[in-house]
């Protein structure tokens, strides 16, 4: 869905041949006869390994349990399994401390295939407000399947030339665009055959992720440049999480800190990044009814000792 706009226009040229793959076509074959999902749709995709698509997908679905959500989160990389770890660390971080955690419903894909997708949402919640994907950093059928799938795609990048190219190439003296990039071109194809099928529209949100301040004026430049790419794809652009060790120094208990205030004895939460995931959710425009959050699928567990807690919770502020 290359956008015309001006003189960028003519430069832009959009070459199927250049990337293999499933045709769109038959992605949306495969889709269309399938009851249509009622929740809201969210995947985290890029073809660009260790951009962040798991913490954000972990913050996000977690922040949307907290504002009383009911959230489903599929893992599609069987082999990093990164959300599908995190979630289960919060469980055993629940547990341990004797909490009750707001958290989604999870599981990860352990077959590739569209129909064990879909039974998967079926079996941890078809009414759920949002389904929340996690993709492999690769191009693969069931890639494909998740990005056609999305209401909203969001595709986190790192503030470089590098990560930019695979949605679009611009020209280096005029900065005008001049083709779109492998991932940029599947997403695009993607979009055009899902309106042209009338199964509704895929929103794409590029978020910058991982933006340390010392890099105001190389940033600059990514920033004109994301701007024009947002204009030829027909992306919005969102401020995304900075480079923080709050955003992965929690991952072995499966907390954000929007959860430490639900922790007695607790060192205090940052509110700085407290503050950045909810401008996060405000930022992506989702549709959040605000209700009470509820505890999701966490296990209390009577049976855990009171030493074990005080040791649980000294190794949690040990890295806070
Ligand atoms: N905002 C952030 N601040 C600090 N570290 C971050 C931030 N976002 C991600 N990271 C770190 O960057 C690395 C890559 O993140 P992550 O695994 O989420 O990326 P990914 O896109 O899911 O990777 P993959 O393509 O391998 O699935 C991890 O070490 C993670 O802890
Ligand atoms: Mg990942």
């Amino acid at each position: 869905m290359w956008k015309r706009t001006g003189n960028d226009a003519d430069a832009i040229t959009s070459d199927r041949s250049r990337f293999d793959g499933e045709a769109p076509g038959k992605v949306l074959d495969d889709i269309a006869p399938r009851p249509r999902l009622t929740p809201h749709v969210i995947t985290f995709a890029n073809e660009k390994g260790g951009v962040g698509k798991s913490t954000l997908a972990f913050h996000i679905a977690v922040a949307l349990a907290h504002a009383g959500q009911k959230v489903v989160a599929i893992d599609l990389d069987r082999r990093q399994r990164t959300l599908e770890r995190g979630l289960s660390y919060r469980q055993g971080t629940a547990c341990n401390l004797g909490v009750t955690l707001p958290s989604p419903h999870y599981s990860v894909l352990d077959y590739p295939s569209t129909a064990a997708l879909y039974q998967t949402i079926n079996r941890l919640g078809p009414d759920a407000d949002f389904v929340i994907f996690d993709a492999a950093g690769a191009d693969s059928p069931i890639f494909r399947r998740v990005v056609a799938l999305a209401d909203t795609l969001i595709t986190p990048i790192n503030a470089s030339f590098l990560d930019l190219e695979l949605l679009g190439r611009l020209n280096p003296v005029s900065g005008v665009p001049e083709r779109a990039g492998c991932f940029g071109q599947t997403v695009s194809e993607l979009r055009e055959e899902k309106l042209a099928r009338k199964m509704g529209l895929i929103e794409w949100i590029v978020v910058k992720n991982r933006v340390r301040a010392a890099e105001k004026r190389h940033i600059g430049r990514v920033d004109d440049a994301l701007e024009r790419l947002s204009i030829s794809h027909d992306f919005r652009i969102a401020q995304g999480l900075s480079e923080r060790v709050a955003f992965r120094e929690l991952f072995q208990f499966g907390l954000t800190h929007l959860d430490l205030d639900l922790i007695p004895d607790m060192i205090r939460p940052q509110a700085s990044s407290r503050d950045e995931i909810e401008a996060l959710i405000e930022d992506l425009g989702l549709r959040v009814e605000s209700r009470e959050a509820g505890g999701g699928p966490t296990r209390r567990n009577a049976r855990v000792l009171k030493r074990t807690r005080q040791d649980f919770r000294a190794a949690l502020n040990a890295v806070l």
